[in-house]
């Protein structure tokens, strides 16, 4: 995509390195933006309080101006100088799990400006786990808006090679802290309702949650078959995270041999293409991934472990950009705890493409 940008000379620094830490805040505190590593993903800071650093986000995105930013702060202290009110609940969960991938939202106070909330009068708050995160916005002494570091509409970075390749010449530096741990974004709760609900699912489930403040309700956008309900978070409408090629998932219903049945059904796919000339790739489990017979055979991570699969995810489906393949077929992934987290962001890659077998 062309844009009107002017390019700029990206700095790539190694993110464990103090003076690299003094720099990227010496660049936060005069406006600029760096992208650094959180715990889940690769955010792309810039001062919170700042309209035009904020703005400047937008831009180096290309993001649609209604789409909120999260705010990133490094204490606690900081969500009473940004929240209007901050109920119990918000407290309870502050204290179980920050830092850490959990987003709450809360009343904004009037410092927090439109730019930085795409206009709605609540703020998105996160204190993150990485201790480069964590330097990085101390050494500034401000609140970092951050969405994750990628062009709009590209799966979320997971790698500073990531940033590179969507940010270089349009931001001032990158912050590079290896690969992330968790691999999808943060869970995010809305606590300015009556019912503390989940606008978007992630490593902090559902039940962790319960466990500590009770009932918690899930957005009724993000359920199956609800995809025609605008979502509460605006950033949760968009086909996100998408790869070039046409992907379809393939799913089976849990009876008999469904393993089976996912493989027979995706070679069945991956033959009709190849016979048609096309560049096809396949998203599988380390332990089917040698039942296909397709050029390109993509291992995601373990079905028997989500957290493998959440943490390749996304570099798969660049992966899949890299090879410009035509059209990718992946498996069904309703792996543990993480299933329904890994399964929200699979779906909305697909465009809800699903085939049932
Ligand atoms: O793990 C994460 O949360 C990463 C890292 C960098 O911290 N950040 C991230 O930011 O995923 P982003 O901008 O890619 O996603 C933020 C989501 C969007 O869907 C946005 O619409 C929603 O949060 N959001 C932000 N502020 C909101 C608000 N006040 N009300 C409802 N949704 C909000
Ligand atoms: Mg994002």
């Amino acid at each position: 995509m062309e844009d009107n940008l002017e390019r700029i000379n990206t700095i790539v620094a190694d993110g464990c390195r103090r003076e690299a830490i003094l720099q990227a805040a010496g660049i936060l505190r005069t406006g600029g933006l760096v992208a650094f590593p959180t715990e889940t993903v690769y955010g792309l800071g810039a001062d919170a309080l700042s309209k035009k650093a904020a703005g400047k986000i937008y831009s180096a995105k290309g993001r649609p101006s209604d789409n909120p930013l999260i705010v990133h702060v490094a204490d606690v202290k900081a969500v009473y100088e940004l929240a209007e009110y901050v109920p119990d609940k918000a407290e309870m969960l502050m204290e179980a799990f920050w830092p850490g991938p959990l987003t709450i939202i809360l009343p904004k106070k009037e410092v927090v400006p439109d730019e930085t909330t795409g206009g709605l009068n609540t703020v998105a708050l996160r204190m993150p786990s990485h201790p480069v995160a964590l330097d990085m916005i101390k050494a500034s002494g401000l609140y970092i808006a951050a969405p994750s570091a990628n062009t709009s509409g590209r799966p979320s970075p997971t790698e500073a090679a990531h940033v590179a390749e969507d940010m270089n010449g349009k931001i001032d530096m990158i912050l590079d802290g290896g690969a992330v741990g968790i691999g999808i974004e943060s869970t995010i709760v809305d606590l300015t309702g009556a019912c503390p609900t989940i606008l978007r699912p992630g490593f902090i489930t559902k039940q962790m949650l319960e466990n500590i403040i009770g009932f918690v309700e899930i957005d009724v956008a993000l359920k199956e078959n609800e995809s025609n309900i605008r979502p509460k978070a605006p950033g949760m409408k968009y086909t996100h995270y998408a790869p070039k090629g046409e992907m379809t998932i393939v799913e089976a219903s849990n009876t008999g041999d469904m393993n089976l049945r996912i493989v027979e059904k995706i070679n069945e796919l991956v033959s009709e293409k190849m016979k048609a000339g096309c560049n096809v790739a396949v998203i599988a489990t380390s332990e089917n991934a040698d039942l296909y017979k397709c050029q390109n055979v993509l291992v995601v991570g373990e079905r028997t472990s989500g957290e493998t699969i959440a943490a390749k995810l996304y570099g798969t489906l660049r992966k899949c950009d890299d090879l410009s393949v035509d059209y990718i077929y992946s498996e069904a992934f309703h792996t543990g705890e993480l299933g329904s987290a890994i399964m929200n962001r699979l779906l909305k890659a697909a465009g809800h493409r699903v085939i049932k077998v």
